[in-house]
């Protein structure tokens, strides 16, 4: 079976091939010749997700499947969501965006927050979205050095360490992104033995 992921993020990928091994061969948008960067015009993740997925599959007509992650606030209203990646502006700069969340977060003690990556999967007639979460606090400093993003703020629920403190491998166990596609992953391997059924 042949599925696009809608990115050009080899990582991405790599990791995701890993994991389904040889029963399911992923292409990259390069290589269904996809060489613009895919529109996030929505107010949501999981619009964007959507208008991903759904514009590779309607323009190249391949069964295919896209991520769009983010960090919700509690406090503030699930801020900075869908605009993570541009919250301080649109150098999407990681060390600006935090420091504009530890600004707005000064004084409030509601400190909660999760990380949320949305899939979605499109093929013929039918499409699904896959949510992974890791709940946890925004911390008031920074601490560690690994990761990217928000990860130096950021303490999952049950944890000490930030997630810039843990090893690749060790965020790799619990991330939003790793629930996400092992939900994917067993919907797709549940599909391919339901259709060698028949
Ligand atoms: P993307 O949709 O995976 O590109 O994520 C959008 C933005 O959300 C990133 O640029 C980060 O600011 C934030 N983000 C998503 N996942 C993570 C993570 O695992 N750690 C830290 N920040 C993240």
């Amino acid at each position: 079976m042949t599925l696009c992921f809608a990115t050009n993020n080899l990582h991405k990928i790599q990791e995701v091939q890993a994991v389904v091994g040889n029963s399911f061969s992923l292409l990259s948008l390069r290589d269904i010749g996809c060489l613009e960067e895919l529109a996030e015009e929505q107010t949501t993740i999981e619009g964007n997700s959507l208008q991903k997925a759904q514009y590779v599959f309607e323009k190249f007509n391949v069964a295919c499947f896209a991520d769009d992650s983010g960090l919700e606030v509690e406090a503030l209203n699930g801020e900075p969501g869908v605009y993570s990646a541009m919250y301080a502006g649109p150098q999407r700069s990681h060390s600006d965006n935090i420091d504009k969340l530890l600004a707005a977060l000064t004084g409030i003690e509601n400190r909660k927050a999760h990380f949320k990556t949305v899939i979605t999967l499109i093929q013929e007639n039918e499409c699904h979205q896959f949510i992974g979460l890791l709940s946890g606090t925004i911390v008031t400093e920074r601490r560690g050095a690994n990761g990217f993003g928000y990860d130096p703020i950021f303490v999952p629920a049950g944890y000490s360490a930030s997630l810039a403190e843990m090893t690749l491998a060790e965020k790799n166990k619990i991330s939003h992104r790793a629930k996400a596609i092992q939900q994917l992953i067993a919907y797709l391997k549940f599909k391919m033995e339901d259709s060698s059924c028949r």
